[in-house]
């Protein structure tokens, strides 16, 4: 029997690995958290049957050629897909997946903890204690929103959008949101109300983005839109960096015609756009929103089912292409 070559492109949890090995697969990893090169990954597929991609991975017509024919899946190891050109799998009759759901409590959680960092000014109120400089209570120190009452507003209401929003019921929080289609779910169990885009951006007290990266939503947070928002707003970010024009971004924060930011994606991953770490109003976590363990391992898990699905000639249980 042929046995199959599957590449993966980083580290990850061994769920997936030991599955793939269980089923004759021969394993080929990048054994290191930093990611390929792309001379590196060029020179390591040409021959491969499976490739599991981390979102940093432009999966292209160059990389998929110079795999060659015996490649027949790309497993990408998040629920984005921004960063594979399905087209050209199609072209080539390359399946491709992703890892849908097992993530979504996971960053819906990071959303919030981004959410009441803005709010309360936690890091702030952290960086005081830290450096020496805290010199007792005061009624006038690091005041910041009352989250009961506020409005929370969701660019998007997929998975991850609606797992933000019945959260903000506990906060007693009301939420409104812009999706394509109605949220049955965030209309129900939140008393959610679905907006236009403009109104989104003027009533959000927080406006929490959770819409995938296409050509039409690069950039869908700009310098117009900014102007629109409220001057109390808290931006956040848990969805993929380029959705906000971060230079317009940090001219607004400067100029504080936006309160706050929360961010855990940035425009130039994982570059910064200059002057946004410097300052006090942004709240910067590291691409963390599907880092939990539990989480991580389920995506293990989950691409290497993938994977073997092709393989075996099988529908593979979470297709994109
Ligand atoms: C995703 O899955 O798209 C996240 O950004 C990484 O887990």
């Amino acid at each position: 029997m042929t046995r199959h070559r599957v590449l993966i492109t980083r580290r990850v949890p061994p769920s997936g690995l030991d599955l793939l090995q269980a089923n004759d697969v021969d394993v080929d990893i990048f054994d290191q958290d930093n990611p390929p090169t792309r001379d590196e990954l060029l020179a390591r597929v040409p021959g491969v049957a499976g490739l599991i991609t981390m979102l940093s991975e432009r999966v292209d017509a160059d990389l998929l050629d110079a795999a060659g024919k015996s490649l027949k899946i790309v497993a990408n190891f998040a629920v984005g897909y921004d960063n594979i050109d399905l087209d050209a799998c199609r072209a080539r009759n390359i399946r491709a997946t992703n890892t849908p759901g097992v993530l979504t409590d996971a960053t819906a959680d990071l959303a919030w903890a981004l959410i009441l960092s803005a709010a309360r000014r936690v890091p702030e109120g952290d960086r005081l204690m830290r450096t020496g400089k805290w010199t007792g209570w005061t009624p006038m120190q690091l005041l910041g929103l009352q989250l009961r009452g506020a409005t929370l507003g969701l660019f998007g209401a997929g998975r991850i959008g609606t797992a933000v929003g019945l959260r903000a019921v506990g906060f007693g929080m009301n939420v409104i949101y812009t999706n394509r289609s109605r949220s049955a779910a965030l209309e129900e169990q939140a008393g959610a109300r679905r907006v236009e885009f403009d109104e989104l951006l003027a009533e959000s007290d927080v406006l929490s983005l959770h819409v995938p990266l296409t050509p039409e939503t690069r950039h869908r947070i700009g310098a117009a839109e900014l102007v629109k928002m409220k001057p109390t707003v808290i931006l956040i970010n848990t969805a993929r960096g380029p959705l906000v024009d971060e230079a317009a971004l940090v001219d607004a924060l400067r100029e504080r015609r936006i309160a706050m930011a929360g961010f855990d994606v940035y425009e130039h991953e994982p570059r910064m756009t200059p002057g946004l770490a410097d300052l006090d109003s942004v709240v910067l976590l590291p691409h963390l929103g599907s880092a939990t363990v539990l989480t991580r391992l389920q995506m293990s898990t989950m691409v290497a089912e993938n994977v073997l699905a092709v393989l075996r000639g099988d529908e593979p249980p979470n297709p994109i292409a």
